[in-house]
């Protein structure tokens, strides 16, 4: 049975002064949640969302959301963004010393806990914590910004991924995030993803961000047929 296809939106290109109705809009859009691209400005060249400003979106819509925390130090983090209101937390596999007590801290403070790799960064990174995560983020782009170019060499990664999780028989979705739009959504399901990240592509859409998510949506379960 294949897994479910859900479109969770990085807020990165929505209009930093009116964040909490940009949120809404894209819950009235039908996104099935919400990523926080979450940047220190050490790990990543860019700087983003602190806690309190997720705290302060989260009273205003009801859709989860995921924390991608592409920083230095995610143990010191963690409990800030399930406070926050973010009920699953990625990290990053390249980020973390202990990657396997990183993740089961995650679950300790009762989030979901994810675990995300930069395109270098091979795919048996994380094979021996398929047991602690509930997803495995697959970037297809360098982190840091939105906008970038899809890095298609990542589908064959996707795959490898995919296959661990299948053959483990882990209950465990595989998600990408980087120039993901009408163009590279088919390649990166038909790879195996089953959760689309999406930022620019769904803001560009000039039919509104409904139509974008739902063309996003029809397009990636269209691929695995
Ligand atoms: C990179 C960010 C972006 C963002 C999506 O660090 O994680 O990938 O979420 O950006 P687009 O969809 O514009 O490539």
């Amino acid at each position: 049975m294949p897994r479910p296809i859900l479109i969770a939106p990085s807020v990165l290109p929505a209009d930093f002064s009116r964040l909490g109705e940009e949120c809404a809009a894209l819950e009235q859009a039908g996104v099935d949640r919400i990523q926080w691209d979450v940047m220190d400005g050490v790990f990543v060249p860019n700087l983003t969302f602190g806690p309190d400003v997720i705290a302060s979106i989260r009273p205003h819509v009801t859709v989860p959301f995921e924390a991608h925390l592409m920083v230095v130090n995610p143990d010191e983090l963690l409990g800030r963004y399930v406070d926050a209101g973010c009920e699953l937390i990625i990290v990053h596999a390249e980020a973390c010393t202990h990657l396997h007590r990183t993740l089961g801290r995650c679950r300790e403070l009762g989030a979901k806990a994810a675990v995300a790799l930069n395109p270098a960064t091979p795919a048996a990174t994380i094979e021996h914590v398929l047991d602690l995560v509930d997803m495995v983020l697959v970037m297809t782009v360098n982190p840091g910004f939105g906008g970038q170019a899809y890095i298609s060499t990542m589908e064959s990664k996707i795959t490898e991924i995919a296959a661990l999780i299948r053959e483990g028989d882990h209950d465990v979705d595989v998600e990408v995030d980087g120039g993901i739009g009408p163009s590279t959504i088919e390649g990166a399901a038909r790879a195996g993803a089953n959760v689309l990240v999406s930022g620019s592509a769904l803001y560009k859409d000039p039919d509104g961000l409904a139509h974008a998510v739902a063309d996003l949506r029809a397009r990636a379960e269209a691929a695995r047929q």
